[in-house]
């Protein structure tokens, strides 16, 4: 396993392409994708020909220090999902934005915040990184809650883009939530 980091309870570890199984898995649970997609799955020829690859493209582009990875139980092995750690394709390589998508089946047993909190402290303790953001849909209580836990601040409000109007909520527009290494050092 290539591993990327561990906390008490889970491993992350890089992605590999033999893993568009668990990824298409992961999508076809309405629940999950809920606040994404309004419960639509994501279609497994699109898991396969272009989230798969441009993941591990991620890892070359940002020499595997940043990137989406996919997160097990220590306990057992299960594959719970994934989180994000990495800047946007063409933004500055010191401000990294922070995402989790998790199986139902994990939910409420506080892995999305374990692992984020590791997350945020490699991204500012080992990799260079500066500021730390994240963006949810307003409704997603569950995601701001996180955000909120991890000592992240709301910066903004952001308007719905109109490929998500569809999803229940949506007229209430995205947060936009901020953590600095100043900010997180001081927590
Ligand atoms: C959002 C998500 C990652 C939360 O994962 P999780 O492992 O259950 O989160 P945690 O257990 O760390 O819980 C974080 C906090 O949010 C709370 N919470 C979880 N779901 C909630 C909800 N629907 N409404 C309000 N609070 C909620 C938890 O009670 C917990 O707070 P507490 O520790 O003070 O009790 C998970 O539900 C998920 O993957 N959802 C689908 C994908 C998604 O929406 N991702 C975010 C897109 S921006």
């Amino acid at each position: 396993m290539d591993t990327y980091l561990e906390t008490e309870r889970l491993v992350l570890r890089r992605f590999t392409a033999d893993d568009a199984d668990l990824l298409i898995e992961l999508d076809s649970d309405p629940a999950v994708m809920r606040y994404l997609t309004g419960g639509q799955p994501t279609a497994p020829q699109v898991v396969r020909e272009e989230y798969l690859p441009r993941i591990l493209a991620g890892y070359e582009r940002w020499d595997g220090a940043l990137g989406l990875f996919a997160a097990h139980e220590k306990d057992g092995g299960a594959f719970i999902g994934w989180f994000h750690s990495r800047p946007q394709p063409k933004g500055p390589v010191d401000e990294a934005e922070l995402g989790y998508r998790l199986r139902q089946a994990a939910w409420g047993k506080g892995y999305a915040t374990e692992g984020s909190r590791a997350l945020l402290a490699k991204a500012f303790t080992e990799l260079g990184v500066r500021m730390v953001w994240a963006e949810t849909m307003s409704v997603n209580h569950g995601s701001r809650n996180i955000m909120e836990k991890l000592g992240m601040t709301l910066t903004d409000t952001i308007p719905t883009p109109s490929d998500m109007k569809m999803i229940e909520g949506s007229e209430h527009g995205g947060v936009r939530y901020e953590i600095t290494k100043e900010q997180w050092k001081q927590q």
